[in-house]
């Protein structure tokens, strides 16, 4: 069957960076767009130049290094947004200028204070501005879906004539039903009179739940060829679209669609495990796809039929999105060139020299504790190695702690303050409270904990466990990751992570919340 093609387009590292605490830094940025490349997405959505320098180096950075993808960077519709865009991307393989501003009453009146004819002006100037030094160009109307169409129709055939080569309609609160939007779009088409000069896209939020639906239904009824998503379904408020279940509904269903993605979808389940590492974003073990529950049969009539024949309870396979069945690939005895040959199977890559001798030495470490090392041991070292910056404040030196059903538990920290041992003890409700107090009474950080979540990283009472500490202070927001076998030790890790990042200089506010 020769089936028309559709455009993922990935905006995890800017509208899933948007999610609090969710902000990544370059290096962060860098590893995950090396594994989006890797799946074959076709647009990285990388951030947004213009609303830190932070962003706008991650953006070139990232435009620098990927060779099979657009590189695309979101600016408002101003020029001084766009050269930002422009200076970041031009050296850039494949790269694409994303041009928004809102077409919907409510935001031009009250949000942007502007008429619609002022928005219909500076619609068209930007994309001729930007169309001066990128010939790939997507245009949004930020709240199209509560837009007036005929408003609409008149801004987005005067950015089509404009040079906009993507036509992109937000679903920004994630207000549209999917018979409803899939007949919104495939109006527009009808109505817009050079429609045919652009490739049509959508991009929708979803707070109602139905992001992935409302995507397809504009698939289906409005023929556009573009679908924005995230990893993981990241995004502002209840996220985006996901990925994972777009791509897989579109193959699974290859039957209804009749279209095909350019995505390895074997690099999925990789690709969700490190966003979830890197934002600290658990996913849910019901989550469909990537959840750890995906595939496994629990009920004994499933079982039993999913022994008889696989296809009785099962759509699509584990291997086919990328789930390695838990193999044992390494252990005690394992030497450095077995591990970093594991490391590249698997798509990791370290920066230098320096990186592999110090994740071989922690994995020899772990090693010493358990005795069978799986990939996801692996990610989870690599991305507490990369967590970890050269310039941190607080390091963890050693701790211990009691409790009993009897006892009130106790905790003893020994932490390193840039350079100095420092040692502290505590009671609290439980060890991993304990712990933190004991942080706390040195660090004195004051800052509030949103969020305290523990992950097995495989499966067995061996298995590391995955802690996520979540800060608050002062209006920032950070996730620390730790990882151990000794879970309290793993939320020790976790928590002085966040303290650094709150330290840190470099660690951004969430970028659009500054502008
Ligand atoms: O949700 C939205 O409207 C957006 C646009 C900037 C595309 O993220
Ligand atoms: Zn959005």
């Amino acid at each position: 069957m020769n089936s028309e093609k559709l455009i993922i387009f990935d905006t995890t590292m800017r509208d899933g960076e948007q999610s609090p605490g969710a902000s990544m830094t370059k290096d962060e940025k860098l590893r995950i767009a090396r594994q989006l490349e890797r799946m074959r997405v076709d647009v990285i959505e990388a951030g947004f130049p213009a609303s830190s320098n932070g962003d706008f180096e991650a953006v070139k950075a990232v435009g620098k290094v990927i060779k099979d993808s657009i590189v695309c960077g979101l600016c408002r519709a101003n020029d001084k947004d766009i050269q930002r865009g422009i200076d970041a991307l031009a050296g850039a393989n494949a790269w694409r200028i994303h041009v928004f501003i809102a077409t919907s009453a409510l935001h031009m009146e009250k949000k942007l204070r502007m008429t619609p004819d002022q928005v219909f002006e500076q619609a068209k100037l930007s994309v001729r501005y930007a169309r001066l030094a990128c010939p790939d160009v997507e245009f949004s109307p930020e709240d199209g879906s509560r837009s007036d169409p005929d408003f609409l129709c008149r801004v987005l055939e005067a950015v089509i004539k404009e040079g906009a080569r993507t036509i992109n309609i937000p679903d920004t609160v994630g207000y549209a039903v999917p018979e409803q939007f899939g007949e919104m779009i495939r109006s527009l088409r009808e109505r817009v009179p050079n429609s045919d000069q652009a490739v049509w896209s959508v991009h929708c939020h979803n707070d109602l739940g139905m992001a992935v639906a409302n995507s397809l239904a504009a698939v289906r009824l409005g023929g556009v060829r573009q679908i924005e998503c995230t990893v993981n379904g990241l995004g502002e408020r209840a996220g985006n679209t996901s990925l994972e279940e777009v791509v897989m509904a579109l193959r699974t269903r290859k039957d209804f669609y009749q279209l095909q993605t350019r995505i390895d979808t074997t690099q999925i389940v990789p690709a969700s495990r490190l966003v979830s590492q890197i934002t600290g974003f658990v996913v849910q073990p019901n989550k469909a796809v990537v959840g750890a529950n995906a595939f496994a049969h629990a009920s004994g009539i499933h079982q039993d039929g999913v022994i008889k024949a696989r296809e009785t309870y099962e759509i699509m396979t584990a291997e086919d999105v990328g789930w390695s069945a838990n193999k044992i690939v390494l252990g005690k005895l394992s030497g450095r060139t077995a591990f970093r040959q594991r490391l590249e199977e698997i798509g990791i890559e370290l920066d230098n020299e320096d990186a592999y001798n110090k994740a071989f030495q922690r994995f020899k470490d772990l090693a010493d504790k358990k005795s069978e090392i799986f990939d996801e041991d692996l990610q989870a070292l690599v991305a507490q190695e990369a967590s970890i910056s050269s310039n941190e404040v607080w390091g963890l030196v050693s701790m211990s702690q009691a409790s009993g059903t009897n006892d009130k538990p106790q905790a003893s920290v020994v932490l390193q303050q840039n350079g100095n041992e420092v040692k502290a003890d505590s009671k609290g409700d439980g060890p991993v409270d304990a712990t933190f107090k004991a942080i706390e009474s040195v660090a004195q950080s004051g800052a509030e904990l949103l969020l305290f979540s523990v992950n097995a990283v495989t499966q067995g009472t061996e298995s590391q466990g995955e802690v996520t500490v979540r800060l608050s202070k002062g209006g920032r927001i950070v996730n620390g990751v730790g990882a151990d076998t000794d879970i309290v030790v793993a939320s020790a890790k976790a928590y002085i992570n966040a303290l650094n990042k709150l330290e840190s200089k470099m660690e951004r506010l969430n970028p659009q919340h500054q502008m």
